[in-house]
């Protein structure tokens, strides 16, 4: 086990590089089961999630192969054991984004039962109910989901609720049947699109008839294709995050600025100065104190829940009352209570946040819970008095490519060691 320690107090200044989108890499990996050649994906973040889902491949059949220039070559044409194991499962919830796929190709799979995790029960019935609709035969156990098929068909199937990976599973399941297949009130995120767009390049016929209906036009192959993964506007925000909390001046490389307009739009009504460029977003906290921000949480293109607790650490310091209202995960306020062991003025209200700004944190021995909730640590970590400790950083290992050694790169202060 590691912790990280970080000293508080050091304005950021400084340019980042911003790696390729975890959430993008996860789906597009899941969907080289629909191909029979070869697939080359490139700019694929270093990242534990991304490392256990090619683990999952692997344990299924698929050949691995490291490329140059940071390539992966994943060869998914010989599956012989469409099983989502237990343990990689219990590690990674998204590893049911194999489900679409493997039934599409192979008409049958074994997925470890997900459990829920720390911000929520997070059940797959929607997952499953389109799959049944499209006649996948399922049943349970207390350990796992089998599903089988013999064809899958073209279904007309409208989400309950907005659901990224639901989204994601039925177009790849969609993808081989005959006819047209009809996905309504589906999720608009920019790493679907960036799925979308891989398997289209490959051969699919997928469109948007508005913005949230997907129409799939069945194929009968996916043709052997390369792809760079789109850059992860969750890592960019927390950076921006980072920049405006030590009231610093940093620069993110790497980020459309399309990608981040919700966030982008919440730092100019807290008085932060953004400047962009085609492929950058820099923020100069430097000139003035922030004005904190009310969030309320939204599939995209409203603001991320992903950027939820970030904020809400910028919050804590930043003028006046603020509020933020999380609408798309039922517990996804575990940083709340780590928050205010650093002196946070934060009370919760069912799914809302009331946060007073106080003049400073003061640093203290932290848990991370989840990955976002580790994230809002270290931000505060950075401006919290003295010293921070964060135990549990497994959680932000899952998501930030070595995030020490960014935060380090601008100025800050922070140590990993392990715990004896
Ligand atoms: C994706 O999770 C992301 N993960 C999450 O990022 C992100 O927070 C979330 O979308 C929302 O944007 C990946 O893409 C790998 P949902 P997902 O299905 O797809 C309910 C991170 O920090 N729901 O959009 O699992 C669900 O409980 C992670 O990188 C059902 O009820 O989220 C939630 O309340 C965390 N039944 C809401 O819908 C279902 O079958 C949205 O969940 C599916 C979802």
């Amino acid at each position: 086990m590691e912790r990280l320690i970080i000293k508080g107090g050091n304005q950021l200044h400084g340019e980042v590089e911003c790696s390729g989108a975890k959430n993008a890499g996860l789906p597009i990996l899941a969907s080289t089961i629909l191909f029979d050649d070869p697939v080359s994906v490139f700019n694929l973040p270093h990242l534990k999630d991304i490392s256990t889902m090619l683990e999952l491949l692997n344990s299924m059949g698929s050949m691995i192969r490291f490329e140059e220039d940071d390539g992966i070559e994943i060869d998914s044409s010989s599956i012989n054991n469409p099983e989502a194991r237990y343990e990689l499962v219990k590690t990674m919830r998204a590893s049911v984004l194999v489900m679409g796929p493997l039934l599409a190709k192979y008409g049958k799979a074994k997925i470890s039962q997900p459990g829920g995790c720390n911000i929520g029960t997070r059940p797959i019935d929607f997952h499953l109910a389109g799959l049944q609709q499209m006649g996948a035969n399922i049943t349970t156990d207390s350990k796992f989901i089998y599903l089988e098929t013999e064809n899958l068909k073209a279904t007309h199937f409208k989400f309950p609720k907005i659901s990224v990976t639901g989204t994601e599973n039925l177009i790849m399941a969609s993808i081989f049947c005959d006819g047209t297949t009809t996905l309504e009130n589906c999720a608009r995120e920019p790493e679907v699109e960036d799925l979308i767009n891989f398997l289209n390049s490959s051969g699919a016929k997928i469109s948007r008839t508005d913005d949230s209906t997907v129409i799939i036009e069945g194929v009968g192959t996916l043709n052997r294709n390369n792809w760079s993964i789109l850059p992860d506007r969750i890592e960019a925000g927390t950076y921006l995050v980072a920049g405006a909390i030590t009231n610093g001046h940093v620069k993110v490389n790497g980020i459309q600025p399309t990608l981040l307009e919700p966030i982008i739009e919440k730092f100019k009504e807290m008085g932060a100065v953004i400047s962009t460029g085609k492929d950058f977003v820099e923020i100069d906290a430097t000139l003035t104190d922030l004005k904190a921000c009310n969030i309320s949480t939204e599939p995209f293109p409203g603001f991320p829940t992903d950027m939820q607790a970030q904020f809400m650490a910028l919050n804590t310091i930043s003028k006046g009352e603020s509020t933020i209202v999380e609408n798309v995960f039922e517990n996804r306020f575990q940083h709340v209570v780590e928050l205010k062991k650093m002196g946070a003025d934060i009370s919760l209200n069912g799914s809302s946040a009331m946060i007073n700004g106080v003049a400073n944190l003061v640093g203290s021995s932290v848990t991370a819970s989840d990955l976002r909730a580790s994230a809002s640590l270290v931000l505060a970590g950075l401006v919290g008095k003295n010293r921070t400790e964060i135990e549990d950083i497994f959680h932000i290992d899952r998501g930030y490519e070595c995030i020490e050694e960014k935060l380090n790169k601008l100025g800050a202060e922070i140590v990993r060691e392990p715990i004896v």
